[in-house]
């Protein structure tokens, strides 16, 4: 049979964490070769918490990613903000990203208080700015997320016309809740629809498959992976995809964090194709994310060839996803010039 090429119009990464500094530069071409944009997260060392931080952090993005084509849609990390810092910064930015104080990698600024959010949640559905949520309590680590369902609800139901999104679901009670609530969105990493805790700690112990949310279980893959490929309209892609270097994964207080970046369209395809809904994939990558947050992102086709390559163990001081595993699909070189 001959090889096959699939072209995807304008895929999108609705969760990125490109870093700043020298870890900015290494990664974000990774992104920025395959995708036509991302939705880059504020918890840096200092939160990106005001618009002169936004437009800061967004030109060291676009110095990172040149020359490629490749939109930052950037965030504002969720904080107590007064009416006019978010008028202001309203144009410049997709979302509020909220996550609770301490759940994951530098969230220490996060909310401590959820009966004191009330305020700023009312202005960003008055202002139709969406609200982006890690979505976990401080429960037993397996139950945080179907236990942060109640926080979700409260949203969907005190503030009706706000646009949530639910980050990085996990769990098929998550999958379930998502129906319930036409406000509601949620995205979907490529390591949760492959791994499961067995993986992370059922063997020898993989720091590299250590993240937050941590991978559940079988059945909750399973629910995870049947609804993506049933190509529901809000479900979208969003890597997650968050490095560390190997010094902050290989010690005693391993980082959560999988750099998923360099292989997410080609294992996605081999994923979609496997499930033999190769047609849905523009959906999750695109389309979906396109219709609920109201984008349109640079017109970018990103051609993925039917040729294997192996992932290497490394990109720099960083381990990738699925280091060292052969990927039926490739990211076409001709893509990576946006030709
Ligand atoms: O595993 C994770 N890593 N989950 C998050 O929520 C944050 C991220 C990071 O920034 O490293
Ligand atoms: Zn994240």
């Amino acid at each position: 049979m001959p090889a096959m090429d699939l072209r995807l119009e304008s895929p999108l990464d609705m969760h990125l964490h490109l870093r700043e500094g020298e870890m900015l530069t290494l990664v974000a071409p990774y992104s920025a070769a395959q995708m036509a944009g991302g939705v880059i997260m504020p918890n840096l060392v200092a939160p990106v918490d005001s618009l002169a931080r936004v437009r800061e952090y967004r030109a060291a993005i676009e110095a990172a990613c040149d020359p490629h084509v490749f939109t930052p849609y950037m965030t504002l990390f969720f904080r107590d903000y007064i009416r006019e810092e978010l008028v202001a910064a309203k144009d410049e930015i997709i979302g509020v990203k909220l996550y609770p104080a301490g759940i994951t990698t530098q969230s220490e600024a996060g909310v401590r208080d959820f009966d004191r959010i009330g305020a700023t949640v009312a202005l960003l559905e008055e202002l139709d700015i969406p609200l982006l949520v890690h979505g976990e309590t401080a429960g037993f680590v397996m139950d945080r997320e179907e236990e942060f369902l109640a926080v979700y609800r409260w949203l969907a139901e005190t503030f009706p016309r706000l646009r949530i999104v639910m980050e990085h679901i996990t769990t098929a009670a998550a999958v379930e809740f998502l129906e319930k609530y036409d406000t509601i969105a949620a995205t979907v990493t490529l390591h949760h629809l492959l791994i499961t805790l067995d993986d992370v700690a059922g063997g020898l112990l993989r720091p590299d498959l250590f993240c937050k949310p941590i991978a559940k279980t079988p059945r909750d893959r399973k629910a995870l992976r049947q609804a993506v490929f049933a190509g529901p309209p809000r479900l979208m892609f969003g890597s997650d995809s968050a490095p560390h270097p190997r010094d902050r994964k290989e010690c005693v207080g391993c980082a959560a964090g999988i750099f998923s970046a360099p292989v997410a369209l080609p294992a996605l395809a081999g994923l979609f194709e496997e499930a033999g809904c190769l047609e849905r994939l523009d959906g999750f990558v695109s389309a979906n994310a396109r219709r609920f947050y109201r984008l349109t992102p640079p017109a970018k086709t990103v051609r993925l060839e039917e040729k294997d390559w192996q992932v290497p163990e490394f990109f720099g001081s960083v381990r990738p996803f699925l280091a060292g595993s052969r990927l039926r699909w490739s990211v076409a070189a001709a893509s990576l010039a946006e030709e």
